[in-house]
């Protein structure tokens, strides 16, 4: 990644100053090599100094279009006066108590107000955490407290953190789980609804999820069943229409907790509160994290009242969990979330990134699939006019997009997957611009 590109755009699209990495990045990185673990990877080596909006500035002055978002998180865009103003002033009051001795309001009303905006009007409960994976955790806890059993199911394709039980639901263990093992026992992968892949319908690919929960774990062993919505490390995988409300309606027969990780694709990511909302399907427990402080560290576990209270008085917590800056940040996010016009900025990025890349696929076959919902759009790129991935092709295309000031993550099991995360800020000129790099690095891959 050493080409030099100088300014990319006009005065307001990404400005490059120096080659991408820039000598200061570069030297910031020979140290981190030295002092940081190499399983801490950095999939783009561009050390940043400053963000604003949709924008990241690298320590050498290079001005970056962040459609990656730090995967997902800072979504109402970089260094939002407001968020800051309510995180500033909590630091001015207190910044820890423990909540589980010496509580404080924020994390009530936080509570509160994460359970009126989830899915349904049944009595829910809410408790907070450091991380998404923290979150997983919990939920898993409170499943099998209030079933009494043991197994937990998740999706092929899914991702649900890096501690050791989210490990063993996760599809990929390569490079996640290498020589991690071994791994809580009693966790099942299941197949999930991938269109593009299976050509099955909701139902019928419902139908396979379900006969493989059947025979191989039994549903009166089943505590939970964690799903992803839309999958996003796993590629942004949309399920066929039906199929979410069909494994609802089969969990709540069978008496299983379902749990939607809503950590990537929630909080208005797709045009509305939760992408539970766009399938029509009321989980029993929903994960929030990513999206909810703006990059503070936080995560949710909202449930039914009675599941969420299984779990005995100091069975559940821990020391930072429910942090009271992290909780000030998210009651400003959640502030921000109120404006529809956040969720229509969502659906306007779905609609301009969906057309211009089905554009750019009409002339380079090896987009094989666009998919998403609102400001969490992907491609899939594949041998031509086949499903067959390009294994490693997307890390080829993200690294040319950075040699072009723009900042693009890569997702999907076979490394193939090009996925946009935008803040919700960026205008569709930027979206455009964006688009002609990706051309470009196709053009240069074909
Ligand atoms: C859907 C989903 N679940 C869980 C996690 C784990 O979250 P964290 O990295 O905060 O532990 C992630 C992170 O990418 C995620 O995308």
């Amino acid at each position: 990644m050493t080409e030099t590109l100088r300014t990319a755009s006009a005065s307001t699209g990404p400005a490059l100053v120096t080659e991408v990495p820039g000598p200061k990045s570069r030297e910031l990185h020979s140290r981190k090599t030295a002092a940081v673990p190499r399983g801490i990877g950095s999939a783009l080596p561009i050390y940043i100094d400053h963000a604003e909006g949709p924008w990241l500035v690298d320590v050498d002055g290079n001005r970056f279009l962040d459609l990656g978002c730090g995967a997902g998180v800072n979504m109402v865009g970089h260094h939002q006066q407001s968020i800051i103003d309510a995180a500033a002033a909590q630091l001015n009051r207190v910044t820890h108590t423990l909540f589980g001795i010496t509580p404080y309001e924020g994390y009530v009303r936080l509570a509160e107000r994460l359970s009126e905006k989830t899915p349904g009007s049944h009595a829910k409960k809410t408790m907070f955490v450091n991380s998404g994976a923290e979150a997983v955790e919990n939920a898993v806890k409170v499943a099998r407290a209030y079933t009494g059993r043991r197994a937990v199911a998740s999706l092929d394709h899914g991702f649900h953190g890096r501690t050791n039980l989210t490990l063993a639901m996760n599809h990929r263990a390569v490079p996640y789980a290498t020589g991690f093992g071994p791994f809580a026992p009693d966790i099942h992968r299941v197949p999930n609804s991938y269109p593009f892949r299976d050509g099955l319908t909701g139902r019928q690919a419902a139908d396979r999820t379900i006969a493989y929960l059947e025979e191989r774990v039994g549903s009166a062993d089943l505590a939970a069943l964690v799903v992803e919505p839309i999958q996003g490390e796993g590629g942004f995988i949309v399920p066929a229409e039906g199929y979410l409300p069909a494994l609802q309606e089969w969990t709540n027969r069978n008496g299983v907790v379902l749990v939607a990780d809503e950590i990537q694709c929630g909080l208005g990511r797709t045009g509305t509160w939760f992408a539970s909302d766009l399938f029509g399907v009321v989980p029993d427990v929903v994960l929030t994290a990513k999206q909810i402080a703006a990059g503070l560290p936080l995560a949710g576990v909202t449930g039914r009242a009675e599941i969420m209270d299984a779990a005995a008085t100091g069975g559940l917590g821990g020391t930072f969990g429910g942090n009271p800056v992290s909780i000030a940040a998210a009651h400003a996010v959640l502030d921000l979330l109120e404006d529809e016009e956040q969720f229509a900025a969502a659906r306007r990025i779905g609609n301009t990134l969906t057309d211009g890349l089905r554009r750019i696929a009409e002339h380079h076959p090896v987009i094989g699939d666009v998919r998403g919902h609102g400001a969490m759009i992907a491609f899939e790129l594949t041998r031509p006019g086949t499903t067959q991935p390009l294994p490693g092709s997307a890390a080829a295309i993200s690294e040319h997009a950075a040699r072009r000031g723009v900042v693009l993550i890569t997702a999907g099991s076979d490394g193939n997957v090009i996925r946009f995360l935008p803040t919700l800020d960026v205008t569709d000129d930027l979206l455009e611009y964006a688009l002609t790099v990706i051309d470009d690095a196709l053009n240069r891959h074909d």
